[in-house]
């Protein structure tokens, strides 16, 4: 899928440049141009020379350089690709890149570029915590580059938490989702099955609770998402039982469909599927029920005012899915749908249902997101938010089930170094 796109590596001075050299190995074998530009720290991790032999290319690490400048101005170096990826990303490059500075080719390359930008921070635990990064992030975030990582883990360092550099194979993910157009399912390679062997369960569509026999409280959820999401999980390998309100969109192929109306039925399908390995609730569940609704038909009557609803809360599925225990699948993903404070709201739900990730989605009407075809949203996980560009429902799909292959089958490398 990256065949013939044209990467710029910059690479910064942090432990984990080492890992840049295999970014590269794997960009070539996906057939992207790979172009590095060097920090003077970077240089003191890695050298000019091992890069240049993995790329095939000249480094670039001098601004003042008479036949850089000649052969590669600085502002064509910018724009003469499809995507800058900073990795690592230090501390350094990330508060010069938010206060705008061009004192050296890297951070003067970043201002000039007009193209995507994906940064993959490495440092320290408490130099990514500090709130100087985190604002610099924030800025940055706002601006419209793109962030992967960092993931949590033994640091090089002896200290334990967010801070490592995401891995190459992830990092190559993230850049395919940034690059790739969207092609239709046929076109695409022959995917493998990673999940062959795993147990899925996904929650989908609205829920409808009864007012009386003719009458229910419901929403705009179209289930496009949550199907699309058992489809994936099924085309990588996975048994997958998908739970499903009532929707307008077909069953997906090769997935055991159990049909529902109301959230307490939502929720016994989902118990009764037994131990999986991962659950996502998807299902844009009614918060409320009515707290006794109707055996007939409520009448309207002439000059009598409307009835009152008595409201009831309904059982909370995504938090009694996460409860610790035996049958807690080893990943459970919520959907967190918003209209206002996405990323903040969402990071505070993933706490507060003890889930594992959380994939949060702009559900105000300007987005186009219930019933729409795309969707923007940003998966927050232990490890900090990736922030994912707008995509088909079923990319977003995809891309999130190679997520939860990625993380039910990884094998952690137990050194303790980015
Ligand atoms: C051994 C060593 C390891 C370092 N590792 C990191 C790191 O992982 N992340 C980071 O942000 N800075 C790290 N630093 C500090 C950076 O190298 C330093 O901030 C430098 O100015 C970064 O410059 P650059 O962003 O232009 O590459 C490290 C420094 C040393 C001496």
């Amino acid at each position: 899928m990256l065949k013939g796109k044209r990467i710029l590596l910059i690479v910064t001075g942090g432990i984990a440049a080492f890992k840049a050299q295999e970014l590269i190995r794997l960009l070539r074998k996906h057939e992207a141009s790979v172009r590095c530009v060097l920090t003077d720290a970077g240089a003191k991790f890695v050298t000019p020379l091992s890069l240049q032999a993995l790329t095939e290319d000249k480094v670039y690490s001098d601004m003042f350089s008479l036949t850089d400048e000649s052969e590669m101005g600085h502002i064509q170096l910018s724009r003469d690709a499809d995507l800058l990826v900073v990795a690592p990303a230090t501390a350094n490059i990330l508060a010069r890149m938010a206060g705008g500075l061009a004192d050296d080719l890297a951070t003067t390359v970043l201002l000039a570029t007009d193209k995507p930008v994906l940064a993959a921070p490495a440092m320290n635990v408490r130099m990514w915590t500090h709130a100087a990064t985190q604002a610099n992030v924030e800025t940055l975030r706002k601006r419209g580059i793109q962030f992967i990582g960092p993931n949590d883990g033994a640091m090089a360092c002896n200290e334990y938490g967010p801070g490592r550099m995401s891995e190459p194979e992830e990092i190559v993910t993230a850049i395919e989702a940034l690059l790739t157009t969207e092609k239709p399912p046929l076109e695409r390679p022959p995917l493998e099955r990673p999940l062959a062997g795993k147990r899925a369960l996904v929650t989908s569509g609205p829920t409808r609770e009864a007012i009386d026999p003719v009458r229910y409280i419901s929403n705009h959820s179209s289930g496009k998402q949550g199907h699309a999401i058992a489809a994936a999980l099924a085309q990588l390998g996975a048994d997958v039982t998908l739970v499903s309100g009532p929707v307008g969109v077909a069953d997906p192929a090769g997935v055991t469909v159990v049909k529902i109306e109301s959230a307490e039925q939502m929720l016994a399908a989902c118990l009764a599927a037994g131990k999986v390995d991962v659950a996502v609730c998807a299902a844009a569940v009614a918060d409320w029920k009515m707290a006794k609704p109707a055996s007939a038909k409520i009448k309207k009557k002439a000059g009598s005012a409307p009835p009152a609803l008595e409201l009831a809360p309904n059982p909370d599925i995504l938090a009694t899915l996460s409860k610790p225990g035996p049958k807690r699948p080893a990943l459970v993903v919520g959907f967190a749908a918003e209209t206002e404070n996405l990323v903040a709201n969402a990071i505070e739900k993933r706490t507060r249902k003890g889930c594992d990730w959380i994939v949060a989605n702009d559900v105000s009407p300007a987005s186009g997101t219930f019933g729409g075809e795309r969707n923007t949203v940003h998966l927050i996980t232990a490890q900090g938010v990736q922030d994912w560009p707008t995509l088909s429902k079923e990319r977003v799909a995809m891309q999130l089930a190679g997520a939860i292959a990625l993380h039910l089958t990884r094998k952690r490398p137990a050194e303790a170094a980015e």
